[in-house]
């Protein structure tokens, strides 16, 4: 077995890019068949979610839009601890059907977050839909509509996931070796 070496720690193969782009295109059809006459805003979560999202709408058919944003958290108040607001979210989201896409749901705690931000900008719908999610560390209450591969509490690297930096190039998916 091939494994890599990313800074300090070995990654061994996980899943590999033709299950990717399979299960991906399953997604799309699925995402068409939800948002026939919809027009919705796809909004991918930058960094990690650049290459699923860019597959994803590739193989959407519907009328679509989409836009990127960057999550930054910042130390709100003791009651509200780290706040996340979006960076470049110009769009008007009123009467938008929205779909948030992300790299992965660990926690939650990131989307959880947003969502209060996002809600308050009054769109017709929120889904969201997350390449990889992991259920046994979920901590908070967010759950993805749409979810390519739900994996084990594992570190993984590859397809837009790093490891500090490290490893979004890789075009399938490397789990942490043990
Ligand atoms: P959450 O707020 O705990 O759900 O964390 C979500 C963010 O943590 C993701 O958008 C990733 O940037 C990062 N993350 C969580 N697990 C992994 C992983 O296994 N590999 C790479 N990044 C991860
Ligand atoms: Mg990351």
């Amino acid at each position: 077995m091939q494994t890599i070496q990313l800074h300090d720690k070995q990654f061994v193969p996980y899943i590999d890019a033709a299950a990717i782009e399979e299960r991906i295109k399953l997604l799309a059809q699925q995402i068409d068949a939800d948002y026939k006459q919809e027009r919705p805003l796809f909004i991918g979560i930058l960094n990690g979610s650049f290459l699923f999202a860019a597959d994803l709408f590739r193989h959407l058919t519907i009328e679509a839009e989409i836009s990127f944003i960057k999550l930054a958290s910042y130390k709100g108040t003791s009651s509200t601890g780290n706040v996340i607001t979006a960076i470049g979210l110009e769009e008007d989201l009123s009467n938008r059907h929205v779909v948030i896409i992300e790299d992965i749901i660990d926690t939650g705690k990131t989307l959880h977050s947003f969502m209060h931000e996002l809600n308050n900008r009054a769109p017709k719908s929120i889904k969201i839909a997350s390449f990889l999610t992991k259920p046994s560390a979920l901590q908070f209450p967010i759950t993805a509509d749409y979810v390519g591969f739900e994996i084990p509490n594992k570190f993984v690297v590859g397809y837009g996931l790093d490891y500090d930096g490290l490893g979004r190039n890789i075009p399938s998916l490397y789990q942490l070796s043990e």
